[in-house]
């Protein structure tokens, strides 16, 4: 099942409209297995509809969006079985506890996992053992996508769509993130996120795709054993001014 060359995400000639009007056009970009990538743009680029396209949430008016293969309009199933989606504000039930929340919607997704395996992926994510019993409404941004990725990590799915999963986290919540999305990258998952942190995308992604005003315009990949020069990165922002 797991071709390790294989692309995972593929965008292909991808237009889409919203409101009458073109939001993306002619996106044309991959994500290979085990590879993390990250969707650079401004505000209103098109970020987050790129993602909802991936998950079949919208319609496409040309072009497709494949996830492993299929066809994410014709089978919004099937990919949002493969794909774990962390939308900008995650929000799970701030009345249940972190363990209620990744138990219930476990449930919801037909998994009954072992409890050690809840605490191993806990673990992994980095959430305190001493807050697993506390309700979520107490949480920060960062211990609610940790508890967030958690779940991923459960579902054990292929795939991880995450929009702007580090704003609104401090500098120590941004490096612990990098450090997890490296280190999921490194246990076989493949990873899209996008964002509009130039610094951000350097740190993480094996490859940055720089999308602006509905189009991708350049992308950057990772010498290797490397990272993206943020340098460069800003400087075909036009020095980063988004
Ligand atoms: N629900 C919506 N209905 C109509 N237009 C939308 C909707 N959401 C976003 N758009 C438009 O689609 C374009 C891209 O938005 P979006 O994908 O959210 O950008 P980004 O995530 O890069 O900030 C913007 O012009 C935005 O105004
Ligand atoms: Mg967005």
């Amino acid at each position: 099942m797991s071709d390790p060359g294989a692309q995972r995400l593929e965008a292909d000639n991808l237009c889409v409209n919203r409101g009458g009007k073109s939001v993306l056009e002619d996106l044309s970009f991959s994500v290979a297995s085990r590879e993390v990538y990250a969707l650079l743009g401004g505000n209103g680029a098109g970020k987050s509809t790129t993602l909802l396209v991936f998950l079949g949430f919208l319609p496409v008016a040309r072009g497709e969006a494949r996830v492993s293969g299929k066809t994410a309009s014709a089978h919004p199933n099937e990919v949002r079985r493969c794909a774990a989606y962390l939308p900008e504000s995650v929000s799970l039930y701030p009345h249940l506890t972190a363990r209620e929340n990744l138990d219930y919607f476990l449930k919801l997704a037909g998994i009954a996992p072992q409890a050690t395996a809840v605490e191993s992926a806990l673990d992994r994510v980095g959430l305190q053992s001493s807050v697993r019993d506390m309700r979520m409404g107490s949480f920060s941004k960062g211990m609610r996508q940790k508890v967030a990725i958690a779940l991923a990590l459960l579902r054990d799915t292929e795939i991880l769509l995450l929009d702007e999963p580090t704003s609104g986290l401090d500098p120590r919540g941004i490096d612990e993130f990098h450090g997890l999305i490296r280190g999921l990258s490194d246990a076989g998952k493949t990873v899209l996120m996008v964002t509009h942190d130039v610094y951000g995308a350097c740190q993480v992604a094996d490859r940055i795709g720089l999308l602006r005003d509905r189009k991708l315009v350049a992308e950057f990949e990772a010498p290797s054993g490397g990272r993206i020069d943020t340098e460069t990165v800003h400087r075909a922002f036009g020095g980063g001014s988004l």
